[in-house]
C-alpha cells in the first residue's frame, strides 16, 4: 500500500527567524491556540503554576533557530529549559525558589540533559542575575499573577480522576515568603514595576530584532477585574518594546464557577494571554 507522505512545506534560505517552513510558520500565526498537554507536564505538578511542554515547544520554534539561546526569568520548574533541550536550543532560567530549581534539574535529567552542556538554572533574583546575562535570541516567561495565588488560598490542585491539571484548586501553596518574590508585592503597582525593571534588564540581554512573550491572564485585585493585558503592553513599550500581537491561549477544560451568580456577571479566566513583542533599535 502507497504511504502518503506529510507535505511539510518548503523552507525559505531568507528565514532568518526560525527553522520552520511556510506552512509551519503560517500555522503558528494564528491569533488563538488550544493549550496542548502531553506526558511531559506531569513531572511538574508540584509546581502550582507551570507553563505545558507543547505550548511552550511551539513558542521556542516560532521565535528561534536551533543553538539560540532562550531566557526564562521566571523559570519555575524549569518548563521552558526543557522544552528548549528538547529543541536542540540553550535554554538559561531564573527563579528564587530553591524546590523548583530542584524539581527541573530532575525533570531534565530524567530526559538526559545535562546543565551547562543543554541549559544553564541560575538560582536567586532575576534582578541581580540578568546584570550578567547577554547575548540572549527569545525571552519567553510567565511572572506571578501578583498574589493572586495567596489571595484565593488555592494554589494546590485537587487530584481529578479524569486527569492531571483538569481538577479545581484547593488550598494554600503560594512561590515562597521571599520579600523580593513578586507574587508577594504588597500592591497590583508595585508588582508591576518590579515586573518593569526585571523585563528592562531583559530587553538589555536581548539581541536586537529579537523576540519576547509573555503568558498572562487577567485577573482580579480587591475583587475588581483588571486588563492585566492592557497593563503589560504599556510598561514594554516604556522599555521599548514593540508590541506584535496576542495569542489566546484556550484553556477549555477548566471547571466553570457560578461566581457572581444569580446577581450579577463575573468571568472566568479560561485563557492566557501571550503577549509577543520585539526589540528593534537603530543601529
Ligand atoms: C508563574 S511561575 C513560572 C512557572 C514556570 N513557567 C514553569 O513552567 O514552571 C513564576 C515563578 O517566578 C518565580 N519568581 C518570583 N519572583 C522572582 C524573582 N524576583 N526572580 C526570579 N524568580 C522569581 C517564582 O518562584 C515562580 O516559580
Amino acid at each position: 500500500m502507497e504511504v502518503k507522505k506529510e507535505n511539510k512545506g518548503k523552507y525559505d534560505k531568507r528565514n532568518k527567524l526560525n527553522d520552520l517552513t511556510g506552512k509551519e510558520w503560517l500555522k503558528l500565526t494564528a491569533s488563538f491556540w488550544m493549550s496542548e498537554k502531553c506526558a511531559d507536564d506531569r513531572d511538574a505538578y508540584n509546581h502550582p503554576a507551570p507553563f505545558l511542554v507543547k505550548d511552550i515547544r511551539k513558542l521556542i520554534s516560532m521565535f528561534t533557530k536551533k543553538e539560540m539561546r532562550v531566557l526564562d526569568p521566571f523559570c519555575g520548574s524549569g518548563t521552558t529549559l526543557l522544552a528548549s533541550s528538547i529543541l536542540n536550543r540553550y535554554g538559561i532560567g531564573i527563579d528564587l525558589n530553591s524546590e523548583y530549581r530542584d524539581l527541573a534539574i530532575e525533570r531534565l535529567s530524567k530526559k538526559e540533559f545535562q546543565e551547562f552542556n543543554d541549559y544553564e538554572y541560575f538560582l536567586g533574583d532575576s534582578n541581580d542575575v540578568l546584570e550578567n546575562l547577554n547575548n540572549i535570541d527569545y525571552v519567553v516567561t510567565s511572572p506571578p499573577y501578583h498574589n493572586i495565588l495567596k489571595n484565593k488560598g488555592s494554589g494546590i490542585r485537587k487530584k481529578n480522576k479524569k486527569g492531571f491539571r483538569n481538577g479545581s484548586r484547593i488550598g494554600v501553596d503560594y512561590y515562597s515568603d521571599l520579600p523580593n518574590d513578586l507574587g508577594n508585592k504588597e500592591s497590583y503597582d508595585d508588582f508591576l514595576q518590579s515586573f518593569q525593571l526585571i523585563m528592562s534588564k531583559c530587553f538589555n540581554a536581548l539581541n536586537n530584532k529579537k523576540y519576547c512573550s509573555i503568558v498572562i491572564s487577567d485577573f482580579t485585585v480587591d475583587k475588581k477585574e483588571i486588563c492585566v493585558q492592557g497593563d503589560i503592553v504599556r510598561l514594554m513599550q516604556e522599555i521599548g518594546f514593540e508590541f506584535v500581537g496576542t495569542i489566546a491561549l484556550l484553556q477549555n477544560n477548566k471547571p466553570l464557577y457560578p461566581f457572581g451568580y444569580p446577581y450579577a456577571y463575573k468571568i472566568n479566566h479560561h485563557h492566557q494571554n501571550i503577549i509577543n513583542f520585539r526589540k528593534v533599535i537603530e543601529e
